[in-house]
């Protein structure tokens, strides 16, 4: 029993990796170090194979998924910032490499998980989001859409190879947050951490009030690992996150205060930090009625002990890393 996890040297990657040796599974991994890290992978190196290519080169793809009975597809562009600055890179990236996982399933056989995204719900819903709920997406041309519409187009993928015998999963992420996640690509959380630390002051887009629901890492991959090994996921659409919701100013000060910081909050339109016409979301939150009916429900990590590991993880990757 072999997986492969594409993406798997990334933040939620690597931490997958992890949970599923833990659990006695073999693992492979293909990631092109894009965003991802090697060093993500230390604690498991010589537990893993590990291949350095990309999901693009479907020879290579084939090659690291061969002997492997599940790919777990996680590799893509990811964070808004990256999408603003690179659109056609980040969704040709998305949606040829989920075409090409699909392929390589199918010819080699090989279950397909997928980590879509909740940005696939698009701008119109205040929530809480259900597996069901309709998507409205912005004009396709606005680069936040067009991450949106990639993973859909992946989700789509994986339906039609679903309806010619591949046996699929789709797990829809909500935000998701935890040690080796980046800042560099706008991601909020390691992002506030770094400027507490250094003192500088963190920039709120907005005026802070929109609201979200952060999943600890840990729990994330742990249920992700359960729906992967429950035969009756497998076939469904599942959201994965949390529901606890917070507002961005108040993680903000939640963030300041847990490290002891002197940082100022500084706010900033969403226009000045992302650039014209990239929107926000007032509310993303997930319904996570169907995951809890199937799996047993984890009781999540305080918001807290959260920022507190992010804050950990910061110190110890010091500002020399610059992540
Ligand atoms: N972290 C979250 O909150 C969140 C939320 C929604 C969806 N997701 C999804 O989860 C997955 C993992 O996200 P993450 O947060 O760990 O981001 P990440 O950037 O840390 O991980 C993505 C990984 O994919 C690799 N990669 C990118 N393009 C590749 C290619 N062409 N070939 C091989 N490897 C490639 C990168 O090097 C990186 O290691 C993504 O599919 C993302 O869309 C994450």
């Amino acid at each position: 029993m072999r997986t492969l996890v594409t993406g798997g040297a990334g933040f939620l990657g690597s931490h997958l990796v992890k949970e599923l040796l833990n659990r006695g599974e073999e693992v492979s991994v293909l990631d092109d170090l894009s965003t991802g890290r090697e060093a993500n992978l230390d604690a498991v190196a010589g537990r893993i194979d590990f291949t350095r290519g990309s999901v693009l080169d479907r020879a290579t793809l084939r090659a690291a998924a061969e002997g492997c009975h599940r790919i777990v597809h996680l590799a893509a562009a990811v964070g808004v910032r990256r999408i603003v600055q690179d659109p056609f890179g980040s969704f040709e990236r998305n949606v040829l490499g989920a075409a090409n996982a699909v392929q390589v399933a199918l010819e080699t056989r090989a279950d397909l998980a997928f980590a879509s995204s909740s940005e696939v719900y698009g701008v119109a819903h205040p929530g809480p989001l259900t597996e069901d709920s309709r998507l409205v997406l912005g004009p396709p041309g606005r680069p936040r859409t067009a991450y949106g519409l990639s993973k859909a187009i992946g989700e789509s993928l994986l339906a039609a190879a679903g309806r010619d015998g591949l046996k699929t999963l789709v797990v829809r992420l909500f935000n998701v947050v935890g040690p080796r996640q980046r800042s560099r690509y706008g991601m909020v959380l390691p992002r506030f951490a770094k400027a507490a630390l250094r003192g500088e002051p963190l920039e709120v887009h907005g005026d802070g009030g929109q609201r979200r629901a952060f999943a600890f890492v840990g729990d994330a991959v742990a249920t992700f690992a359960d729906l992967l090994a429950e035969p009756c996921a497998w076939g469904g659409t599942f959201n994965l996150g949390e529901d606890r919701e917070t507002s961005i100013l108040d993680l903000a000060r939640l963030v300041i205060e847990r490290a002891h910081s002197a940082s100022a909050i500084r706010f900033v339109t969403h226009a000045r930090a992302l650039g014209p016409g990239v929107e926000d979301f007032p509310r993303r939150v997930p319904d996570l009625s169907r995951l809890r009916a199937l799996l047993p429900r984890r009781e999540p990590a305080p918001l807290e002990s959260v920022v507190d590991a992010v804050l950990a993880d910061r110190r110890l990757a010091g500002a020399s890393r610059g992540a």
